[in-house]
């Protein structure tokens, strides 16, 4: 896995916790692209694996990956299917039956929903997974706080502490992205096999980082030059800390994208960049092939001879139209906004008896 020009991070990520700690807008993202490239790169190459990389992506910030890579994208703007908060488990499962690559997309999501979505879909995720999985989570404070704020927060936060401790056994690894290191569990950070610094400034944030290179037994002296870095750190430069499994602690130049940066910042005075971008077309039938309980043919398909690329993006294979969601699964997948329509018209039904009955009194 080559993040870097030069001396590359083995690809046993898979199931290794990292941690990607940075300011706002110092990077984090397009780092996360660069990783995603290089596992998926990896994945492409092999005939056969059980490995697959998952991305849980609140921002909508990640979808450009598959200008270059066939990934299903679930959710979202450029999603091939709707996502919904309570398909957490049934999604994981599919994930696990199938092998396949997938890019959750949750940036349409209430926040609420997006949590109780991600607890769901990672308790699950933990519970069945036994082969190579790794997953991307942006914005991982949001969902491992070191304070959490909400129920969904703790079941969520309880989710990302089994896989970071006891995932590793299963095959399962995490990458956490944070722009505020200090809010992130310290339960969580204190397990990473490897963490990625970029730029960062702010008070906390340093002496959060301050405490997790002090946990390795660097001298203070070390500490403080590693420290003066991170604060003049220009963008594609990075510390990557790893004591114990890489053995290396030092500052690295991340290469550059090969696909588009969904997240980049809009320059002013110049067009939207994605109006350009073409996506690789994926076969959203081999989804609802598995959301209609076809899992048995969706897995013939994909264990077929043909080679996987073949697999992934036969265009002229491409369903037109979606084929009807059938079975209770995917009345499970559905229900979610049903249930959401059901309690408003409920809570209106109620309003508008109670007017009645107040009028009536008047
Ligand atoms: N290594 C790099 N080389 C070139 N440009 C970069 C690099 N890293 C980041 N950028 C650019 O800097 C900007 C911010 O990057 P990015 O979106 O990855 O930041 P971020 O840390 O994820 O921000 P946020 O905290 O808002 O999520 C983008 O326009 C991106 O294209
Ligand atoms: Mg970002």
């Amino acid at each position: 896995m080559n993040l870097e020009i030069g001396t590359p991070i083995p690809i046993g990520l898979f199931n290794k916790r990292l941690a990607v700690l940075a300011m706002q807008g110092a990077g984090k993202t397009y780092l996360a692209g660069v990783i995603e490239e290089e596992m998926l790169d990896y994945l492409l190459a092999q005939k056969e694996t059980n490995a697959k990389l998952i991305i849980i992506d609140p921002v909508g910030a990640h979808w450009g990956i598959r200008e270059k890579y066939p990934i299903h994208i679930i959710g979202g703007d450029h999603g091939d299917i709707e996502v919904d908060m309570d398909s957490g488990r049934l999604f994981a499962r599919m994930v696990n039956e199938t092998n396949i690559s997938v890019l959750f997309d949750l940036s349409q999501m209430e926040m609420e929903d997006m949590i109780e979505f991600v607890s769901k879909f990672l308790k699950e995720t933990f519970q069945i997974t036994k082969t190579p999985t790794h997953i991307i989570l942006e914005e991982a404070d949001m969902f491992a706080p070191q304070r959490s704020v909400t129920s969904n927060q703790k079941y969520s936060s309880a989710a990302v502490d089994s896989i970071v401790r006891r995932g590793r056994g299963r095959g399962l690894g995490m990458t956490m992205i944070t722009q505020r290191p200090a809010v992130l569990s310290k339960n969580v950070l204190t397990q990473v096999d490897a963490s990625i610094i970029l730029n960062v400034t702010g008070q906390r944030d340093l002496e959060t980082i301050k405490e997790h290179l002090d946990s390795s037994g660097l001298g203070k002296t070390e500490i403080n030059d590693h420290i003066e870095k991170i604060m003049k750190f220009q963008k594609g430069q990075a510390l990557l800390f790893s004591p114990s499994w890489l053995k290396r602690t030092e500052v690295i130049k991340i290469r550059e994208r090969i696909s588009f940066h969904a997240g980049a910042e809009p320059e002013l005075g110049k067009p939207d960049p994605s109006l350009k971008i073409t996506l690789i077309e994926m076969r959203k039938d081999l989804l609802i092939h598995y959301l209609n309980g076809d899992t048995e043919s969706l897995i013939k398909i994909l264990k077929s001879d043909a080679p996987r690329e073949n697999v992934w993006t036969t265009k002229q294979e491409i369903l037109e139209e979606p084929v009807e969601i059938e079975r209770s699964d995917a009345f499970e997948y559905n229900f979610g906004t049903t249930k959401k329509k059901l309690r408003s018209w409920a809570i209106m039904i109620t309003g508008a008896a109670f007017l009645f009955w107040v009028m009536t009194l008047l």
